[in-house]
């Protein structure tokens, strides 16, 4: 069976080295490729993929909202944030998932346990905050969204109330409506790609907005130490990279696409080796 990665642009992606170290370790008569689809070529690709019979699908940039209307039905996870980065092939029929939200919270977990009350702050209100946010809130916690354009974020708290029936607050990312936010938060996430390579020195925050009770997490991992994780260190506070979820969102994806356990551990490890062999990782 195959499987792949869609995207532009994917050269980057750890996700074959994870799929592949997975198919090997169950056994799996599987492999896993990534295509790189430039963005007037999705409907040709899906069209390829339906032909081929492709088992399934990971959906990244810059296709992840303009696959939806490609697909035969979507799951929830995908329809209540507008956003689509797993696909599987179930007999023909294309059915959409997301699980960005899931990977999150599941790195999240590991680090700080229960988020049930626990006050969020979370950057951003593109399609990865989208899916973090519903997820945060269906684990009870205490959530703003803070975003550079305020409507958008305030739309996301409408579309959560209307969802969810859950109060969300929203600010924009002008210092001196941030800092009073922050100060009360104990776990702050950047789920925008600002600080990504190439644009490494960029941080949504600085050390002075930030204090040491806080869990600083950032879902950008290529760097791994981005700026916005050493203006936490600066300050003392607790940080979390972006690798796990990135792991987390794979696994949940594999369970998806090929019904079976995810052998995480070794996905860990694959994705750890990547880096390792790019000199991205000591
Ligand atoms: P994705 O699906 O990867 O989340 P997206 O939908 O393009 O991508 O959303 C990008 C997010 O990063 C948005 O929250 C965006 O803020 P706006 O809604 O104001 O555009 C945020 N973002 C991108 N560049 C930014 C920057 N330089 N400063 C602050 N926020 C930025």
């Amino acid at each position: 069976m195959l499987f792949a990665l869609i995207g532009d642009p994917v050269e980057r992606s750890l996700s074959p080295a994870m799929y592949n170290a997975a198919f090997r370790e169950l056994g799996l008569d599987c492999v896993y490729v990534a295509f790189r689809v430039q963005r007037g070529m999705l409907a040709d690709a899906m069209a390829g993929i339906r032909a081929f019979g492709v088992a399934g699908l990971n959906v990244t940039h810059p296709h992840k909202v303009s696959i939806l209307q490609l697909l035969d039905k979507l799951d929830r996870s995908a329809s209540q944030v507008g956003a689509v980065n797993t696909v599987k092939n179930d007999e023909g029929k294309l059915i959409g998932y997301n699980t960005d939200g899931v990977g999150a919270i599941r790195a999240l977990k590991q680090e700080v346990g229960k988020l049930k009350d626990r006050r969020v702050v979370l950057v951003g209100a593109g399609g990865a905050a989208r899916a973090i946010a519903f997820k945060l809130v269906e684990a009870g916690a205490k959530l703003v969204v803070a975003n550079r354009t305020v409507e958008r974020a305030q739309k996301l708290a409408e579309d959560i109330k209307a969802n969810r029936g859950v109060f969300v607050g929203t600010v924009g990312l002008k210092p001196s409506a941030l800092e009073p936010v922050i100060s009360k938060a104990e776990i702050l996430i950047n789920a925008t790609s600002v600080g990504m390579y190439p644009d490494v020195k960029k941080t949504v925050v600085t050390a002075k907005m930030l204090h040491p009770g806080l869990l600083v997490n950032d879902i950008v991992y290529q760097p791994m130490s981005t700026r916005l994780l050493r203006e936490a260190e600066k300050v003392g506070a607790r940080t979390l990279g972006g690798l796990e979820m990135l792991i987390q969102q794979g696994a949940a994806s594999f369970e998806i696409l090929t019904g079976k356990k995810a052998p995480i551990e070794i996905m860990r490890k694959a994705a750890e080796r990547e880096l390792r062999k790019r000199g991205e990782m000591p």
